[in-house]
């Protein structure tokens, strides 16, 4: 089986059962007495999503032990349910009205009640995490959801700033998305006290969420919103600096002043009269092309990484899953 045949079910279906009872679990597990707490978790749960981290969750703890966990399909619930919880907040940060094909949260009630269920969400999650009674993996998760915020927080300093550089937005997406990737992989060895192995799944983790963060950038400027299930352009519309738009500026700095003029401004006040005409720009420019080529090498990356883990059919599927990201059929 290779990328061009498989689709994401087909990986599902390597842990098809774990899959399903962890999938009951992330909704299961929220216990809130307040009613709204209950109903908002539910729109956006229910929504849909891909599971991709708790799935990465199942697919480790099986490549390391095959068996079924309880422990691994509750941790899987929990990365999903910190996942939700970063991207009610998002919604909120980034303005967005459209999140897995239905009205955000903020959108349906309002920034406070999004804002505040995001925060149950992430304390409910730990309280969960404490249930394992185990230190190094609630360290490796507490360690880790601050470094998503710092990434959001860094995001947002760097908001406005056509000066905004690769390292930068590196620096940027380590936190917010690939650190839940690493809390993912490296959570399921911790469950199974396998910390000889945390190094290469972390850096199997980070790679790959870092071919996932620049694809979904990319997607902003070539992809299809009902597909995405969310609203494309946005990041230009917000002068949120993506690895897009800090390569097209990079390219048209020398050779073509007047549009690198455009898009700076369009960068720094966030004013955009026509998208279209800025989206054009980036297309044309190599850009998505470059940012392509840079995700290609964070997958091979995150597959060398893979090639020290165990060899068995569920290394096979986390090895599909980044193929499938990098071409972005998920
Ligand atoms: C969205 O993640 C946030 C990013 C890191 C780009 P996903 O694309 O995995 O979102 P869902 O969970 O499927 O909705
Ligand atoms: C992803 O950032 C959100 C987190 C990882 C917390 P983006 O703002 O790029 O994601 P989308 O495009 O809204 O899904
Ligand atoms: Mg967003
Ligand atoms: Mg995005």
């Amino acid at each position: 089986m290779n990328a061009s045949q498989l689709t994401y079910a087909d990986i599902q279906a390597i842990v098809s059962e774990d899959f399903a009872i962890m999938d009951k679990q992330v909704f299961g597990s929220l216990n809130s007495k307040v009613q709204l707490v209950m109903s908002v978790s539910k729109h956006v749960i229910d929504a849909g999503g891909k599971r991709m981290r708790p799935l990465i969750t199942l697919l480790t703890a099986r490549m390391l032990n095959d068996v079924q966990s309880e422990q691994a399909m509750q941790l899987a619930a929990i990365t999903e349910m910190l996942h939700t919880a970063t991207l009610v907040h998002d919604d909120v940060i980034d303005a967005s009205g459209l999140r897995r094909g239905k009205p955000t949260a903020n959108a349906t009630w309002d920034n406070p009640t999004a804002v505040l269920v995001g925060d149950y969400l992430i304390a409910r999650s730990f309280n969960l995490l404490v249930g394992f009674n185990n230190l190094p993996l609630l360290k490796l998760f507490s360690d880790g959801t601050c470094d998503i915020a710092e990434g959001e927080v860094l995001q947002l300093q760097h908001q406005h700033n056509p000066k905004t550089v690769e390292a930068d937005y590196l620096q940027i997406i380590d936190g917010k998305t690939s650190r839940l990737f690493m809390m993912a992989t490296k959570g399921a060895a911790l469950l199974q006290g396998r910390d000889e192995l945390l190094d290469d799944l972390g850096a199997f983790a980070y790679h790959f969420g870092n071919a996932f963060q620049m694809i979904d950038d990319v997607l902003d400027f070539s992809g299809n919103a009902a597909v995405m299930g969310k609203n494309l352009g946005d990041d230009l519309a917000e002068g949120k600096p993506t690895l897009p738009i800090i390569k097209t500026l990079d390219l048209l700095e020398n050779t073509d002043p007047a549009a690198y003029d455009k898009l700076r401004i369009a960068v720094q006040t966030g004013k955009v009269d026509d998208v279209q005409v800025l989206i054009k720009l980036v297309q044309s420019s190599g850009a998505l092309d470059y940012c392509k080529a840079r995700a290609l090498e964070e997958t091979q990356k995150a597959q060398q990484a893979l090639n020290n883990l165990p060899n068995n059919r569920y290394r096979q599927g986390l090895r599909l899953l980044t193929e499938l990201a990098s071409a972005r059929l998920v």
